[in-house]
C-alpha cells in the first residue's frame, strides 16, 4: 500500500513519450453538464449568421462619453436593427409569469443598484457617483434586440461589467423579459419620465 505505482496530479511520468502523467482529454470532449448546444441560448446569437454580422460595431451602438445620452439615441429603427444584425430578436423560450416574476426579483438584485428600479438609470450607484447607464426606454434601447441584451449582461459593455459569473445562463433572459415588461410600462409616458425625477 506505501508504495502504489500510481500517478500524482501534475507529477511526470516516465511512461508515456510526453512524459505526462495524465492523458489529454479527446479532442471535442465537452465535460459533463457543460454541453452548449444550444447557441441562441447560451450566447444570444442567432445561428445562422448573415453576411454583415462581422461587421465592426457602428457607432450606432458604440458606448460613448460620459453622459446618459448616447448620440445616436434617436437612430430610426432600421439602423437600429441593422446595428445588431447577428442577435437575436426572440427569447429562447417562452416567457410565462412564473418567469417575468423570477427576472424581476433578479433585476432589483443585481441590476437597480445601478439601471433602477424602473430601469431609468437612476440607481443608488448612480446617485452616488458611478456612471449613467442609459435608460431602457430610450428609443434605441427599446428597439434593440433581446440578443443584445444578453450580449451586454454576459460580456460587460463600457464601463458594465459582465455579470456571467452572478447570472446564470436563464435567469439572464428572464431579467430581460423583465426589462421587456418596463420598456412596456413606461412606452406611453416617454416625455413625462424624461423630465420628472432626480436626475444629475
Ligand atoms: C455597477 C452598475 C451597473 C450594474 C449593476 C448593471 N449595469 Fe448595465 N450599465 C451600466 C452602465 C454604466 C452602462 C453604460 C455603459 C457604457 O455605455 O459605458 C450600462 C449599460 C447597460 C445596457 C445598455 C447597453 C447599450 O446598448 O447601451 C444594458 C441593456 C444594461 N446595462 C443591462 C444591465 C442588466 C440587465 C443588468 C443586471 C444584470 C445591469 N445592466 C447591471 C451599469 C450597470
Amino acid at each position: 500500500m506505501q508504495d502504489q505505482p500510481k500517478a500524482k496530479p501534475f507529477r511526470s511520468s516516465s511512461f508515456f513519450k510526453d512524459g505526462l502523467s495524465s492523458r489529454q482529454p479527446v479532442e471535442g470532449t465537452i465535460a459533463r453538464g457543460w454541453l452548449r448546444e444550444d447557441k441562441e441560448l447560451y450566447t444570444g446569437k442567432k445561428t445562422t449568421t448573415s453576411p454583415s454580422a462581422a461587421a465592426p460595431l457602428t457607432s450606432a451602438i458604440a458606448p460613448t462619453g460620459p453622459t446618459a445620452t448616447t448620440p445616436n439615441a434617436n437612430a430610426s429603427p432600421s439602423q437600429v436593427a441593422a446595428a445588431y444584425p447577428d442577435d437575436v430578436e426572440k427569447f429562447p423560450f417562452p416567457i410565462t409569469e412564473e418567469i417575468l416574476n423570477r427576472g424581476q426579483e433578479r433585476f432589483q438584485i443585481y441590476c437597480s443598484v445601478c439601471h433602477g428600479m424602473t430601469g431609468q438609470g437612476d440607481g443608488m450607484i448612480v446617485r452616488r457617483g458611478f456612471r449613467k447607464p442609459p435608460s431602457y426606454h430610450e428609443q434605441r434601447l427599446r428597439e434593440a434586440p433581446v440578443g443584445h441584451f444578453f450580449d451586454v449582461v454576459s460580456n460587460g459593455w463600457g464601463a458594465m461589467p459582465s455579470y456571467a459569473s452572478q447570472v446564470p445562463v436563464r435567469d439572464r433572459w428572464a431579467i430581460i423579459g423583465y426589462i421587456r415588461a418596463l420598456q412596456l410600462s413606461q412606452a406611453g409616458a416617454q416625455p413625462a419620465t424624461q423630465t420628472s425625477g432626480d436626475r444629475k
